[in-house]
């Protein structure tokens, strides 16, 4: 399959596993995703793993990605994380204002606007989270809150910065239900999305911007949402804790 943009495919392993689990599973996917060149991929374990972690991927074709970091350079932030402390650990990617942080945190777009600038600041790679909750799609309001979320998420961000940063469009009614977003549903928010960038920026932004789908991703469903237009990739979270599955979808989207 030849597509313009690159895929992207993350795994964001969330508040699971124990150093000696991500170990395990980093070694398992290293081996059996040795080969692949047409696809980046990113691994995101929580922050108590990445150390051994990134000693572990060093000579492999895993990057490294970070779930959530402060919008601070450094100082009295009790309990964050800085983008210089990810650095240690050759963090190339950051997940930001992913919608478990937005609900259960109270993110809100400005402040992810920060954590991007401070990610770019640091030459890392924000992979910024957007979507709708199921409410607001059934009230069809689905383009209005991607609308506000992708101009608030990337206040302030220039152009040569948006060309480094990726975005993640995951409906919130999809994440962890098993239910994924049809094919359709999928396209015609990437394809809003992109129509928005070219607004923001210019159509050749807009052009190689990567658009990740994530919600209920899985070896199954990874062929048709990857062959869309307009998905660059994916951000698993579930299916990304095994390595069977995780390779499986990377296996199958290639
Ligand atoms: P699931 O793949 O478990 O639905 O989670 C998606 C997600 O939130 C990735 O960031």
């Amino acid at each position: 399959m030849e597509k313009e943009r690159k895929l992207i495919i993350a795994g964001n392993w969330k508040m699971n596993k124990t150093v000696a689990e991500a170990l395990d599973l980093v070694r398992g996917l290293k081996l059996e995703l040795a080969n692949v060149k047409e696809v980046d991929l990113v691994v995101c374990p929580p922050f108590t793993a990445l150390c051994e972690v990134s000693k572990v991927i060093l000579d492999s074709n895993l990057r490294l990605g970070a779930q959530n970091m402060n919008e601070h350079p450094g100082g009295a932030y009790t309990g964050e994380i800085a983008a210089f402390m990810l650095k240690e650990f050759s963090v190339r990617y950051v997940i930001l204002g992913h919608s478990e942080r937005r609900t259960y945190y109270g993110e809100t777009d400005a402040l992810v606007a920060r954590k991007a600038q401070a990610a770019h600041a640091a030459a890392i790679k924000p992979i910024i989270c957007v979507g709708e909750t199921l409410e607001e799609r059934e009230q069809g309001r689905t383009e209005a809150v991607l609308e506000r979320q992708v101009r608030g998420s990337l206040a302030g961000l220039t152009k040569e910065q948006m060309l480094e940063t990726i975005i993640a469009y995951e409906p919130v009614w999809a994440i962890g239900t098993g239910r994924n977003a049809t094919p359709e549903q999928a396209q015609e928010a990437h394809a809003f999305i992109r129509r928005l960038l070219a607004e923001l920026y210019d159509e050749g932004v807009a052009r190689r911007v990567r658009i990740q789908y994530g919600g209920s991703v899985k070896p199954s469903n990874a062929r048709e949402l990857m062959s869309l237009p307009d998905v660059d990739g994916a951000l698993v979270g579930g299916a990304s804790l095994e390595v069977r599955s995780f390779s499986d979808i990377v296996k199958n989207s290639i």
